[in-house]
């Protein structure tokens, strides 16, 4: 009788112990928020970035006193822009791990923006300023944010598809971060990061059609997060690679946020381990945005 109840503990629904979890972009905002949330759980995470430097500080200092003392966090470096630095990192988790039970597709670039109001201007006014946006702006925000979860995700497939055949009673799973961005009508002033998001967006939808097949069994999903804070929404980070967002009491009004404030370290944790640990959720996106898209659809 006693079984019955206890899956239905917090500690059992949620249960990531001994999971391996890749993590790209994993040094820095929503990325390491993640990657706390698996490795505090008693997963070992990689998290993967450009700046070694920038991965080792995130592994001192929030691996070394983990939570849970099963959990890690390792640094490792690859760029997402580059077929063979993404091949290389597949390889070097290869070496140290038989499968990959979650992989999150996190490292992304916003790009420049655009006065888009210049419109009220006059067609002239609006068409000068959107012309002046560089073809290899908007090349480089889509190599990272779209092209990039691409490869990565076929570079891992086989890793993926090994955790759920190992028969841990979990499928691997991929989480893409997409952004509101993909999802709002407003471009936000920036149409190539906007565009690129909606297009991750798709991406996860194919990508779970693709990957259900009996002989993969990998589930893909997004979370599409609203503001939070990071080295992309913020001027940088301190020292512990941590953003942070002033919010003082007009903040919700003045965003268009229901919940009053920028999201915060939980929230995107209790989505990620959702979407991991849920295996009824196939191809989904999750909005965690304080209800942001209600303000701005
Ligand atoms: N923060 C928000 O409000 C928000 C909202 C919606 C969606 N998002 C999405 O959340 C994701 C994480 O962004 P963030 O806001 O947490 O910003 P962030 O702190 O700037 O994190 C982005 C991370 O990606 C890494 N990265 C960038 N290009 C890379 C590449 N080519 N190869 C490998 N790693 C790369 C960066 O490290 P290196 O520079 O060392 O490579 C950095 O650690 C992005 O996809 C972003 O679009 C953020």
């Amino acid at each position: 009788m006693d079984g019955g109840n206890v899956r239905f503990s917090v500690k059992n629904l949620f249960n990531v112990e001994g999971w391996v979890c890749v993590v790209t972009g994993g040094g820095t905002g929503i990325g390491l928020m993640i990657a706390q949330a698996f490795a505090n759980n008693g997963a070992r995470v990689y998290i993967t970035g450009r700046r070694a430097e920038t991965l080792q500080t995130a592994a001192k200092t929030w691996g070394a006193s983990l939570a849970h003392p099963q959990g890690k966090i390792i640094p490792i470096t690859a760029d997402i822009t580059d077929k063979a630095s993404i091949q290389n990192l597949a390889q070097e988790i290869a070496k140290h791990e038989k499968h990959v039970d979650v992989l999150v597709n996190n490292a992304g670039i916003d790009g420049s923006t655009s006065t888009v109001e210049k419109g009220d201007e006059s067609a002239q006014a609006l068409q000068k300023e959107l012309w002046n946006e560089e073809v290899l702006m908007w090349e480089s925000v889509y190599r990272t944010n779209v092209i990039g979860y691409f490869f990565t995700t076929v570079a891992f497939m086989p890793l993926l598809s090994a955790a759920t055949t190992r028969g841990g009673g979990h499928t691997g799973s991929v989480i893409n971060i997409s952004s509101i961005s993909g999802v709002t009508r407003t471009s936000q002033h920036h149409y190539a990061y906007n565009t690129s998001k909606a297009a991750a967006i798709q991406l996860t939808q194919l990508l779970a059609q693709e990957m259900r097949r009996p002989g993969v069994k990998v589930r893909v999903n997004s979370i599409a997060p609203g503001i939070f804070p990071s080295e992309m929404t913020t001027e940088g980070s301190n020292e512990q690679n941590k953003s942070s967002i002033p919010v003082d009491e007009s903040y919700g009004e003045k965003k268009g946020i229901p919940a009053g404030r920028s999201g915060g370290e939980e929230d995107m944790a209790q989505a990620a381990l959702l979407l991991a640990c849920n295996q009824y959720i196939y191809g989904q996106t999750v909005i965690v945005d304080g209800g942001y898209l209600l303000a701005h659809p």
